[in-house]
């Protein structure tokens, strides 16, 4: 019935030992049941434990099925077999594989089953329903048995679980091949963009202690623009009106922030305020910005490959981007050497660039620069480094996500100049956090702090003329 598919030389007689490995996976999908329950409801149950039933069983015909897919499919020819071909050939062999085990099925559930069985076949299993769910921001995967999710800034388990590590391990390769990549025990750990733009990392055992582990960031077809952000609470239109002004008139933005605090968000937001006319290249690890101007040259550094050759860095692009004549220069993110040619960049005519960098603070992220500086090996004594840093950068705005899983600009603060040997600062608005709700949300606002911006003979010069009032504290309400 699925000749094309089938593996050249069936071997039926393989079925009784396979039969015994089947507990194992059995015992896998009551582990996941057992965890997916709420804690202690003791009395009343019929539906919900109707439910769980249901999904616990369905969960087992599948493990099955899935062998019996392994165990009967030719892999290799699945290659060039159409989507509908494959389709049929699943539902075929899974309606055998029911009819013989006397398992009937309604419609519903066959189709889901089904469904799963092609996702696993052709897609990326287990994480395919992840990837396609748009509530979905970051999934994160903690050996087998363990996929958390982030939804609305809040991590989440999910009940979906991989068969084994074995498994794990062949839709991980399965990524990270089809982006020519490697991973195995000599090359444990990789970071790679998939296909559709979304951004992975996974580390494989023996250095994953406990099966392996990957992230990804899933790239977002529409990001949030200034709007989306104003109407999510992120910022308010003032500061929004005010980071208008600082871009278009060209200042130095750096966007500090911690891990997934929504930095590339809001360098990506930012960027809508860059004039069409202008000439702006982007440097990265992994393209996630999405600039809507017409003029955009996107670049993307390069690891080192498996002999430990091929590295193209975000420096050696930075460098290169500084020869194509650019009027902006985005970088991703600046961790390492290439911060020196970045202030150089935003020192020498490229003004108005932007990068990002990990830290909990303005004031931190100054000690952020200066530590990449020396780390750089550049040997330049502190107050040079300093002044260095206060000419090229003007403003550092600073992103992070809250307790409540909410992302907010805390506070932009303008560079000002140096005083002595200390570069000044002034921070312009700040969300004031005044206490949390009984349900641990934080409650607070946003206000200015009362003084008025250091540039703001420039915006009024560019055109940019703020109110005076929009630098005015909010008092709490
Ligand atoms: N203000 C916001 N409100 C809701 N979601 C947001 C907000 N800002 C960012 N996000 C979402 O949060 C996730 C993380 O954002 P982003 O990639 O910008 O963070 P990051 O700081 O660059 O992370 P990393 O440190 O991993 O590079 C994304 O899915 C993004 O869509
Ligand atoms: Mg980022």
């Amino acid at each position: 019935m699925f000749s094309k598919y089938k593996k050249p030389a069936p071997k039926p007689a393989a079925a009784a030992p396979e039969e015994k490995v089947a507990e194992l996976p059995k015992a896998d999908a009551k582990a996941k049941i057992a965890r997916k329950a709420p804690p202690a409801k003791p009395a009343t149950v019929t539906p919900m434990d109707k439910e769980r039933k249901r999904k616990e069983r369905l969960g087992e015909i599948k493990l099955e099925l899935h062998r019996a897919l392994l165990d009967n499919l030719n892999l290799a020819a699945l290659e060039h077999a159409s989507e509908q071909d494959l389709r049929q050939e699943i539902s075929a062999i899974s309606s055998e594989v029911l009819t013989e085990k006397n398992i009937i099925l309604n419609r519903e559930d066959r189709q889901t089953l089904n469904q799963e069985l092609f996702d696993e076949v052709t897609g990326l299993g287990p994480l395919e329903t992840l990837l396609k769910d748009e509530t979905v921001n970051d999934i994160l995967v903690n050996g087998p048995q363990q996929i958390f999710v982030e939804r609305a800034g809040k991590l989440e388990l999910t009940d979906i679980t991989f068969k084994d590590e074995r498994h794990l391990l062949r839709i991980i390769d399965k990524i990270v091949s089809a982006v020519g990549r490697r991973v195995d025990e000599s090359n444990p750990y990789v970071d790679a963009r998939l296909q559709d733009g979304s951004r992975f990392n996974a580390m494989v055992p023996p250095i994953a202690v406990d099966g392996s582990l990957v992230s990804i960031r899933k790239f977002k077809k529409d990001k949030l623009g200034i709007d989306d952000l104003v109407n999510f609470g992120a910022f308010t239109e003032e500061m929004a009106a005010y980071l208008q002004a600082a871009v278009a008139t060209r200042l130095n933005v750096i966007v500090s922030g911690g891990t997934g605090s929504g930095k590339t968000t809001t360098l990506n937001a930012l960027s809508s305020f860059i004039d069409n006319a202008e000439r702006i290249l982007t440097i990265e690890d992994t393209a996630e910005l999405q600039l809507q101007q017409t003029h955009v040259g996107r670049m993307e550094s390069r690891p080192p490959n498996v002999e430990g050759k091929g590295e193209v860095s975000p420096r050696d692009c930075l460098k290169n981007a500084l020869r194509m004549r650019p009027d902006r220069i985005i970088v991703g993110e600046t961790r390492g050497e290439e911060v020196i040619d970045m202030l150089q960049a935003m020192n020498t005519g490229h003004d108005g660039s932007m990068t990002t960098i990990h830290a909990n603070s303005a004031r931190d992220g100054v000690s952020r620069l200066e530590n990449m500086i020396a780390m750089a090996g550049i040997e330049m004594p502190i107050k040079a480094v300093r002044s260095q840093i206060s000419s090229a950068v003007n403003l550092i705005v600073q992103a992070s996500r809250l307790q409540d899983g909410s992302r907010r600009m805390t506070s932009i603060t303008e560079i000002t100049g140096m005083e002595g040997d200390v570069i000044s600062m002034q921070e312009v608005f700040r969300f004031q956090r005044v206490g949390l709700t009984p349900d641990n949300k934080i409650i607070g606002h946003f206000t200015a702090t009362g003084v008025r911006s250091h540039y703001s003979e420039r915006f009024r010069l560019w055109g940019y003329d703020l109110p005076a009032s929009i630098y005015e504290p909010v008092a709490a309400q």
